[in-house]
């Protein structure tokens, strides 16, 4: 098992880097995200448990995060090489990966650090739009769809997040700041951190990730 972590705070762009990957190389996407809002779209149990603390901006506690990513990780083969976004976000859930892959004789093999700054984050959230179909996610200026409010992969209806109101934004960036910025420092001790700037266009931040993230998926 190979595994990466794409870490950053909200409006990084892990989710875009990831779907670059994604479509270029073997590396699977899991996004707690997407499986968080997922399992509130469909009101199951996880889905009511982190309902509220996600439209507050608030993180999901970490027994409910590590039981879909543990059960996520058991329906995967032994040799998948897995692309983690928005996961782990605390030292609780990053110690409890650790656990989780020793189990599979494996480890982490690199953490991507995707850095932009404070102004840019908040402009690319207000702008964010996703398909409500097929999840597919655009900026109303820097990734506009071809007509407005229209998904160009499957003509479905954009949305914007219900946690993308400038006041929830702002509590996720002090969330992140509080509580997962000691990431930073802990995969940093295991040598295993990456820094990219995230600043630029998607493609050269893509570009950068399989530069060295490349190496684990190659036959
Ligand atoms: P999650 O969905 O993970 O939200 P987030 O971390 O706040 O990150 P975002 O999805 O908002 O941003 P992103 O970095 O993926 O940016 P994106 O690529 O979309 O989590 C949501 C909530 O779920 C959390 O608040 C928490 O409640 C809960 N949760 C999830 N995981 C959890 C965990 N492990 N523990 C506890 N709770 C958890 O890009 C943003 C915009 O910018 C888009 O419009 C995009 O088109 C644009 N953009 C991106 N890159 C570029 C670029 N290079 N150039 C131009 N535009 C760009």
């Amino acid at each position: 098992m190979k595994t990466i972590i794409l870490l950053g705070g909200p409006g990084a762009g892990k989710g875009t880097i990831a779907e670059g990957i994604r479509t270029v190389s073997p590396f699977l996407h899991v996004s707690t995200g997407d499986m968080l809002r997922e399992a509130v779209k469909n009101a199951t149990g996880v889905g009511r448990q982190a309902e509220g603390y996600m439209k507050r901006g608030e993180l999901v506690p970490d027994d409910v995060i590590v039981g879909i990513v543990e059960e996520r990780l058991a329906q995967g083969s032994p040799d998948a090489a897995y692309m983690f976004d928005g996961f782990p976000r605390t030292l609780e859930q990053a110690r409890l990966l650790d656990k989780t892959l020793e189990k599979h004789a494996s480890r982490v093999n690199y953490v991507f650090l995707l850095e932009a700054g404070r102004d840019l984050l908040i402009s690319r959230l207000t702008g964010r739009r996703v398909c409500r179909s097929c999840g597919q996610g655009y900026h109303v200026i820097n990734i506009p769809p071809k007509r407005d409010g229209i998904c160009d992969v499957c003509g479905g209806e954009l949305y914007q997040r219900a946690d993308d109101s400038e006041a929830t934004i702002l509590n996720r960036l002090d969330v992140y700041t509080k509580q997962t910025e000691s990431l930073i420092s802990y995969y940093e001790a295991k040598g295993v951190l990456v820094r990219v700037d995230s600043s630029r266009a998607r493609q050269e931040t893509v570009a950068d990730v399989l530069r060295v993230a490349g190496s684990l998926v190659q036959p």
